[in-house]
């Protein structure tokens, strides 16, 4: 799934004398969801040109973050896929559970994107795991140069019906769940 925002802004409300106006905006979010059966079977293509926005060619590359619990029995096997494919993967293997949805994470992700030096109109991030890192690197991504896009990759059933599809971000801040979020 990949994610694009456009604004609208306009003017409304105007004093007669001009000395006031109303500001309005609409940040307008659109995404494809796209279903697809053993993603990183080495024929499959779905990730390759699925995403009409963000066609994936080879010779480019991507930023991966991605569950160290998953990595360990999967991310060999979703690093052959990206080899195959020509695709240089940079894979971030991050810690996900509820203790550490937090700030600390989102800063981690965006510190990587910093460091990858994420094009955020051609590289879109790829997120593979639960709906906690799922929420950590969509609200990282929705900050991160005001709105990055990137591609979530579920593996669990809260994460296929709900945090992979959903429109919403965020992480836990001091006792409250889902207390930053965008
Ligand atoms: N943004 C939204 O719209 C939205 C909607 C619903 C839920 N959420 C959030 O989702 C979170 C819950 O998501 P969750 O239930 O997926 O939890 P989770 O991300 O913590 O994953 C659950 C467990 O499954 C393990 N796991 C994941 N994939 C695996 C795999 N392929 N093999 C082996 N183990 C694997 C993880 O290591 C973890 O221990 C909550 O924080 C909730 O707030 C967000």
């Amino acid at each position: 799934m990949r994610s694009g925002t456009r604004f609208k802004i306009g003017l409304a409300h105007v004093a007669a004398d001009d000395s006031e106006w109303t500001v309005e905006a609409v940040k307008q979010v659109a995404y494809q969801v796209i279903a697809s059966a053993d993603l990183f079977h080495p024929d499959n293509t779905q990730l390759l040109d699925g995403c009409a926005a963000a066609p994936l060619r080879p010779g480019e590359r991507r930023l991966v973050l991605i569950d160290a619990s998953v990595d360990r029995p999967h991310g060999e096997r979703v690093r052959r896929w990206f080899t195959r494919h020509g695709v240089r993967g940079t894979f971030v293997p991050m810690r996900a559970n509820e203790a550490v949805k937090d700030w600390e994470s989102v800063e981690q992700v965006i510190d990587a994107m910093n460091t990858f030096g994420i094009d955020r109109r051609r590289e879109p991030v790829i997120v593979i795991r639960g709906g906690v890192l799922l929420d950590i690197v969509g609200l990282a991504a929705s900050l991160y140069r005001r709105g990055t896009p990137y591609i979530r990759i579920p593996t669990t059933l809260i994460g296929l019906v709900d945090a992979g599809v959903g429109v919403k971000t965020g992480v836990n801040y001091g006792n409250g769940k889902n207390r930053l979020g965008s």
